[in-house]
């Protein structure tokens, strides 16, 4: 796995005058049956979460609300993507370290996750995640 496969994904924006509308759907938008959902909010100034990368895990994450930057790193190289845009999406596949930072003070980040919550699907050391994945 590396960050080319790590996408934009535009969603459906259905605009109204009483407030646009996005959506995403299994099979349409993400390749993977979404097992949860979890958010981020209240990120104060200077902020950095992540800091991990996944063994498994296939994630889409939105900029619910206002803005921040994720850098992805696949351990040969990297890449920094804004994401500032409800109806935009990143997908990212397993065996990337990423990092968020960045936040606005209002940022919502939302992850659709492909699996639930499992400790042992976690690099969380970037030595031991860049010795497997040089391994491989
Ligand atoms: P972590 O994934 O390290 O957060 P981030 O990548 O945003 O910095 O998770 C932070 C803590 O929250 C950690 O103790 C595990 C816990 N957690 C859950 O219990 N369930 C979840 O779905 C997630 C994402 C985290």
């Amino acid at each position: 796995m590396n960050i080319q496969n790590c996408k934009l994904v535009e969603l459906p924006k259905i605009t109204d005058p009483r407030g646009n509308l996005s959506f995403i759907e299994t099979g349409s938008h993400i390749n993977f049956d979404i097992k949860r959902v979890y958010y981020l909010f209240d990120v104060p100034e200077g902020s950095v979460r992540g800091g991990h990368a996944h063994k498994q895990l296939q994630q889409l994450i939105i900029a619910i609300s206002g803005s921040f930057d994720i850098t992805l790193d696949d351990g040969f190289s990297k890449k920094r993507v804004t994401l500032n845009n409800p109806s935009q999406g990143l997908y990212v596949c397993p065996m990337i370290w990423r990092e968020i930072d960045s936040f606005s003070s209002d940022a919502i980040c939302i992850v659709m996750a492909s699996l639930k919550y499992d400790e042992e699907d976690y690099y969380r050391d970037y030595d031991t995640f860049i010795s497997h994945v040089k391994k491989d």
